[in-house]
This record gives C-alpha cells, structure tokens and sequence, in this order.
C-alpha cells in the first residue's frame, strides 16, 4: 500500500506531463493543505449530488493529490461551457495506478471498448439563458469554489448555489467590470437572456 500510494505521488508529480496534457500553471484553486488526506471509505448511499456511473473522486484527485482543475477541465478559460475530461486524459494514469480497483476496472474497460461514459450533469441552466463561463473565471478572476464550492473536497460533486436568477443578479449588483471599474456589472434583462 505504501508502495502503491509512492508511486501515484510519483506519478502526480511528473510522469502524468509527459503522458497528458501538460499542466497549466495557474494558482490553486483553494488554499493548498499539504496533509490533506480524502477519506478512505465513504458511505455512498449518504453523499449529497446525483450518482455517477464511475464513483471518480474530486477529493481524492484534486485535494488529496492536489491536480489542478484546469488539468480536466481544460477549456474552463475559453468556453461558453468548460466541459468534461477525455477518458484518454485519465489513462495517463490510470493505465498503471488503481488497477486493483473495481471502479478504475470500469473505466479502463471504457477505454478498451472506445465507450464513452455517461456522466450525469450537476449544472445546467435552462436554454434561454446565457451563461459565458469564461468570461467570469478569466475577466470575473472567480475562483472555482464562489459557485462550485469546495469541489476537492467532495467524494461526489453536488449543486453548491442554486444557479437561479437572483443568484446571478446578487453577485453581479456587487461586483464591477474589470475593464471598467466602478461599472457594476450588468442587470439588464436581454445580457443574460436570449
Ligand atoms: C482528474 C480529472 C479532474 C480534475 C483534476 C478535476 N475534475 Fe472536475 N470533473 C471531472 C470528471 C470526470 C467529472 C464528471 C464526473 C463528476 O461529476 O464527478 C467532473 C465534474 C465536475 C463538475 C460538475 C460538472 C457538471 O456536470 O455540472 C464540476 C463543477 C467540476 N468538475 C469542477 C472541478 C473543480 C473546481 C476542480 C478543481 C478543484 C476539478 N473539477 C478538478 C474530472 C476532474
Ligand atoms: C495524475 C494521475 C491521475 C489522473 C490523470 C487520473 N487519476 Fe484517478 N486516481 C489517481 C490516483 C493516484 C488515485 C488513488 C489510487 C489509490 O489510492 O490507490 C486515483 C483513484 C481513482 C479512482 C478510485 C477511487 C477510489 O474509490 O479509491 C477512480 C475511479 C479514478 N481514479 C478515476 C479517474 C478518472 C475517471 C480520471 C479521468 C477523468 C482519473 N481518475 C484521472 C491518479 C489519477
Ligand atoms: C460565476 C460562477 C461560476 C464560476 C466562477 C465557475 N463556474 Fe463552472 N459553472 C457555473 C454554471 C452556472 C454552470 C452551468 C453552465 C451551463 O449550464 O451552461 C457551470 C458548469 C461547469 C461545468 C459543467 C460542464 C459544462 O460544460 O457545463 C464544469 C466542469 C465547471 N463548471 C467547472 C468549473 C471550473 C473548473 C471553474 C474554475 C476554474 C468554474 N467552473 C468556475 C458557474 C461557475
Ligand atoms: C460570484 C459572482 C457572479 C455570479 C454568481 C454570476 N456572475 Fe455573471 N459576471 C460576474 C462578473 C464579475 C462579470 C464581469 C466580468 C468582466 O469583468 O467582464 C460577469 C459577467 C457576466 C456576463 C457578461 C455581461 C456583459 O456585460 O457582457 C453575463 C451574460 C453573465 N455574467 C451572466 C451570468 C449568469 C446568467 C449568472 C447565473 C447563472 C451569473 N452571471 C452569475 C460575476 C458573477
Ligand atoms: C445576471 C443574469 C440575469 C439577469 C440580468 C436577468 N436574468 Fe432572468 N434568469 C436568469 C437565470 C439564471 C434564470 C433561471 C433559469 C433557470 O431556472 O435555469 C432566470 C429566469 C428568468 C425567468 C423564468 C422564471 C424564473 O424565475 O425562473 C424569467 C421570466 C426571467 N428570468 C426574466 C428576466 C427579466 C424580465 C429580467 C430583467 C429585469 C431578467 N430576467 C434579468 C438570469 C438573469
């Protein structure tokens, strides 16, 4: 087990950058806890947010080993909608590491069956609204947890805010444009409908 677990430390460190996307060197997310350690077992039937077809880990990825959001989450800065990772981007790693356990089994078989996998989405608003997710992580300088929460610390991802409209229109009454200071940020009706 000591064994394993130096091995995937050794793996995060550096052999996943020459098997993946390379790493984005951008800021923690959260404040970073060199001894965080993600709960070995957890009651699944009790986690809060829908289940997934693979029990993948945020708090084990990126809390425990502390991977960057934007390593799987790699259009976060220049989409509309960032998107989910490529099953090829886990088997940098997953091709060595985990191989005992059944949930990587599934995902490896996924990956040798070119099947692509099913996850259920957490967040969505509805079609006629517009939501530019860049502009707010690049322009808007949000951190990932304002909206998402504490997501590496979460064995399961779950809603965090209720993405209603007052949710929107709260935050954009207090905030300026970066372009334009001292502008608050829009509440008019037509930048956020369609
Ligand atoms: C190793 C890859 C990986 C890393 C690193 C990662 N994620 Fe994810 N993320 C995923 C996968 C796979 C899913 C889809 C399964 C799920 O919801 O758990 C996902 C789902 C999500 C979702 C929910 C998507 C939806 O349907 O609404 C959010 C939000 C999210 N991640 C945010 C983050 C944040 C914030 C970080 C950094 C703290 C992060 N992720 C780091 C792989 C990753
Ligand atoms: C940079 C390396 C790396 C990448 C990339 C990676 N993982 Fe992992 N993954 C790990 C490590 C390390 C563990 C912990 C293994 C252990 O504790 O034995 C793990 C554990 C897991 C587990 C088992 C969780 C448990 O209950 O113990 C699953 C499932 C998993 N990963 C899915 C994924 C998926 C899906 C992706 C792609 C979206 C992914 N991983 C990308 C390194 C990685
Ligand atoms: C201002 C609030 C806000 C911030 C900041 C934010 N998100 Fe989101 N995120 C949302 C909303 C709202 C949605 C649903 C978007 C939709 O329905 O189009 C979403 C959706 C997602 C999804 C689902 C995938 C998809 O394509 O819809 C992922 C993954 C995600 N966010 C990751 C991140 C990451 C990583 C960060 C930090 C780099 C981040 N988010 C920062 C509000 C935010
Ligand atoms: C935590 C704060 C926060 C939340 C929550 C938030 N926004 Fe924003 N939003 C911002 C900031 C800051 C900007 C301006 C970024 C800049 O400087 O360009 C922005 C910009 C925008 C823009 C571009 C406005 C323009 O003038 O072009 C739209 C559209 C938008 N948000 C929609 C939404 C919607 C829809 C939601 C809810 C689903 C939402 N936002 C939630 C902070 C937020
Ligand atoms: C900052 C973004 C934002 C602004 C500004 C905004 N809305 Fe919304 N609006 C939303 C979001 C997000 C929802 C919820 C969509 C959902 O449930 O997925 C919504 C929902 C609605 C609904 C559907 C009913 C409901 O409450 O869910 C109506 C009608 C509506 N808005 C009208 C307006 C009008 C009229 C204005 C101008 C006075 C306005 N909106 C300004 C983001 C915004």
């Amino acid at each position: 087990m000591v064994l394993a677990l130096g091995a995937a430390t050794l793996l995060v460190a550096g052999g996943a950058r020459s098997q993946g996307p390379s790493i984005p060197q951008t800021p923690p997310d959260t404040v970073v806890d060199l001894t965080y350690e993600a709960p070995v077992d957890v009651d699944t039937a009790g986690l809060p947010g829908p289940k997934q077809p693979i029990f993948y880990r945020h708090d084990i990825h990126a809390g425990q080993y502390r991977m960057q959001c934007r390593y799987c989450h790699a259009y976060v800065d220049q989409s509309a909608s960032p998107g989910l990772p490529s099953i090829a981007s886990c088997m940098g790693c997953h091709l060595i590491v985990g191989t005992g356990n059944p949930e990587v089994q599934k995902l490896r078989e996924a990956f040798a069956s070119n099947t692509p996998i099913e996850w259920v989405e957490v967040h969505r608003v509805s079609q006629f609204v517009k939501f530019p997710h860049m502009r707010h992580v690049v322009n808007g300088e949000l951190d990932c947890k304002e909206c998402h929460g504490q997501i590496n610390r979460m064995p399961q991802v779950y809603r965090h805010a209720s993405l209603k409209m007052g949710w929107c229109v709260d935050c954009h009454v207090t905030k300026e444009y970066k372009d334009e200071p001292g502008r608050p940020v829009t509440s008019d009706c037509s930048a956020c409908h369609y």
